[in-house]
């Protein structure tokens, strides 16, 4: 399989405006890193082989296996816009591409994670910096079920594991960012309200018994601001703004 994420392959598959500039390097400490530069413009993309520092929500470290992950940081510069919504957006646009590119149901499991058939396949890390946000996406790709992190609260898998097949990395990345320009252009245009519809289609947790933000019950939909909406054993609907969801049981495939 060929999966080659050097400039110069990418830049044949490119998509759109995401990627210019494009900082590719073998290794670092986390991509979060190298778009840290104010003088950078929107649409700078970082992408390695191998992060020796990943970095995950919550203070988590996020694990790779050498050349077999997609781990990229898009320099974003949103004009207002709340940034836990962001994160939906981005969330969005990569279950978007992983069902372009695998055929596999993508579901997105509020607020960041990516799964297929119940398994986290990528996150997301959106990191404020003077203006601007490091909107880092991590994707697992090329690794058997051996190389990917035991012991996760949301069992991990990757493109292969859940696909079959190997799926390379550049095209990965094309995809992905050619859908977050979308997702991203018409969230910054019309707001969340315009791609609520999409996200509700891929809402991993509506239905299931959460713990969340302190509180106990149903998952039901994203709410328009963003929020997890959740039905309380009350019957009340509240609405969490942010929090690592527990879901009680395993996550459901949805659909
Ligand atoms: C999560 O699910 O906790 C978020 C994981 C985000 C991982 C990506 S990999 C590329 C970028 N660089 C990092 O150090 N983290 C993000």
């Amino acid at each position: 399989m060929r999966s080659d994420l050097r400039p110069e392959a990418f830049r044949r598959l490119r998509r759109g405006r995401l990627g210019d500039p494009y900082l590719y390097v073998e290794e670092c400490r986390s991509t979060q890193e190298l778009v840290r530069d104010a003088a950078l413009p929107e649409g700078a993309v970082a992408v390695t082989e191998h992060q020796t520092s990943g970095r995950g929500r919550l203070g988590r470290t996020w694990e790779d296996a050498a050349g077999s992950s997609l781990l990229c940081s898009v320099l974003l510069r949103p004009q207002g816009g709340a940034l836990p919504q962001l994160s939906l957006v981005a969330a969005l646009a990569t279950a978007e591409a992983i069902e372009e590119l695998t055929g596999g149901r993508a579901l997105v499991k509020w607020p960041n994670d990516v799964l297929v058939d119940g398994l986290k396949v990528a996150g997301i890390l959106l990191e404020q910096v003077e203006g601007a946000v490091v909107t880092g996406i991590g994707v697992n790709v090329g690794q058997e079920s051996h190389e990917l992190p035991a012991g996760t609260r949301t069992p991990a898998g990757s493109l292969r594991t859940v696909s079959g097949r190997g799926h390379d990395r550049g095209l990965v990345l094309a995809a992905l960012l050619g859908r977050l320009e979308a997702a991203y252009g018409t969230w910054s245009g019309q707001g969340l309200e315009a791609i609520l519809p999409a996200l509700e289609g891929r809402n991993a947790l509506r239905g299931l018994e959460v713990v969340v933000g302190g509180v106990q019950g149903v998952a039901a939909g994203i709410a328009p601001g963003g929020g997890l909406e959740v039905v309380l054993p009350s019957g009340a609907t509240t609405v969490v703004e942010s929090g690592e969801v527990e879901v009680q049981g395993s996550v459901d495939v949805g659909e």
